[in-house]
């Protein structure tokens, strides 16, 4: 084998939205900068990593539908699809993305640029559990309790960062940082227990971790 096809191109994910230019964002900002575990920051496989933000810290649930960047985004969206129907998974996550949780109000105004009823629009935005219907603090903390992270402790975890933050499942800590949920399986079965916060995977936390992710997240935020 020559020298050239043995060298080992510099690790890029091809999953990475920066990638295609969609997103004004480093990789950084997409994948996070470090885990709980033993993966290190840098290089893994790109199924880790999310292709686009699930959820950002900063929120304007009054922004519009859509501005800006934002708008040039839906404009590629609606270009990827034979029609507008079919652009509205993407369109929610944009919403949402932007103001933080689709609510009745945002549904309706997606339904209209879309050019679908109301109807329509909510019966799929209330099917999937991933769109916010109500309003999340800062960092969305997404724990995995189904098999494998129930087995290794997933309830635990779920129950120290509840404690951690002060809140019950679904609540906004005072502070406005934090709201707790627990999910389905997170499509990280290997490293229990899984736990996303915003686009962001921690793998392998156990209870013992919960206040070093916190103590991290509120440096970030300050
Ligand atoms: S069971 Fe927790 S990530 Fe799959």
């Amino acid at each position: 084998m020559s020298d050239e096809t043995t060298e080992r191109a510099p690790f890029r994910n091809p999953g990475w939205a920066g990638n295609t230019g969609e997103f004004e964002l480093s990789e950084d900002e997409v994948r996070g900068r470090s885990y709980v575990g033993e993966h290190a920051p840098e290089g893994g496989h790109p199924s880790r990593v999310p292709t686009v933000p699930y959820m950002l810290p900063e929120k304007d649930p009054e922004a519009p539908l859509f501005e800006g960047p934002y708008a040039e985004r839906f404009e590629k969206i609606l270009s990827r699809y034979p029609n507008r129907r079919a652009a509205l998974l993407p369109t929610l996550n944009l919403a949402q993305e932007l103001r933080g949780r689709v609510s009745p109000e945002t549904m309706a105004e997606v339904a209209q640029l879309l050019g679908l009823s109301d109807a329509y629009v909510r019966g799929v935005a209330t099917f999937y559990t991933m769109y916010n219907k109500r309003p999340v603090g800062r960092y969305l903390i997404q724990v995995c309790t189904n098999v494998s992270c129930n087995l290794c402790g997933g309830d635990e975890v779920l129950a120290a960062f509840l404690e951690h933050t002060g809140t019950e499942a679904g609540e906004i800590s005072d502070d406005g940082l934090f709201t707790v949920m627990e999910v389905e399986c997170l499509a990280a079965c290997g490293f229990p227990t899984a736990v996303q916060i915003n686009s962001r995977y921690f793998e392998n936390v156990t209870p013992d971790d919960v206040p070093a992710v916190l103590d991290r997240l509120r440096e970030e935020a300050s």
